[in-house]
């Protein structure tokens, strides 16, 4: 059991869209036992996986307290669960990071975007100097275009963010994972594009490793 959260301080990175692919991929091609908290009150995650039925079970919980109450219980029964929480760094992502095991941080690849990420390293690197090093913690680039100045140069920026790992793994801007959500569908059920269900399948392996 352990308890994975996707955070950022800024809307629209990509934390529900790969969250909903995590989530995706752990229950149905790693057939991991699964549950999973929307803590964002636009319920996108929710939505999103109502339309999949998974027949996972879902809870809808945006209250702090609620929050810090409900994961050590929930995570018991499951061998992941998965949150997805609003664009903000507010009490409800703050209590997430205080019971996660693992933070996962997208950024999409912009100087503006690279600011709020630093936010939220600083959120999680006061919360693992509480908990002993807990959660581990990694970013990810999400909605890069390949061989762009702009990847090079967000990928050398966030190199000088200290004491984050960075996943290796970019995950490219693509209109069928834009699609993916209105379609109540992930890239796996998807034609033409084997390479984004690749690239997922990678940064997803690199995520349970760091979950050791
Ligand atoms: N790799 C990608 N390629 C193309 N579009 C993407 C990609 N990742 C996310 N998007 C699109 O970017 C937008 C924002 O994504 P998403 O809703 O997942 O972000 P979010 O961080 O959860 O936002 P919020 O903070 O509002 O909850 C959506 O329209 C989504 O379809
Ligand atoms: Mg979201």
């Amino acid at each position: 059991m352990s308890t994975i959260c996707f955070c950022n301080l800024k809307g629209g990175v990509g934390k529900s869209t790969t969250c909903v692919h995590f989530i995706y991929w752990l229950s149905q091609i790693k057939k991991k036992n699964v549950a999973v908290i929307d803590a964002d009150g636009q319920s996108s995650t929710s939505n999103w996986l109502e339309v999949m039925q998974l027949k996972i079970p879902v809870y809808h919980i945006t209250d702090p307290d609620e929050l810090a109450d409900q994961v050590p219980e929930l995570e018991q029964d499951v061998n992941y669960l998965v949150i997805d929480n609003a664009g903000n760094l507010g009490d409800a992502t703050r209590c997430t990071l205080l019971t996660a095991s693992l933070a996962v941080i997208p950024v999409t690849p912009s100087g503006l975007d690279m600011m709020s990420a630093a936010s939220a390293v600083r959120m999680v690197k006061q919360i693992q100097k509480a908990r002993k090093g807990l959660p581990s913690a990694g970013i990810f680039i999400n909605r890069a275009i390949k061989n762009t100045k702009l990847l090079k140069e967000s990928q050398q920026l966030l190199t000088e963010i200290e004491g984050i790992n960075i996943f290796k793994q970019v995950i490219y801007q693509k209109q069928m994972i834009a699609d993916s959500f209105l379609q109540g569908s992930t890239v796996w059920q998807m034609k033409g594009v084997k390479d984004a269900a690749q690239d997922y399948d990678k940064l997803f392996r690199e995520i349970l490793r760091m979950d050791k």
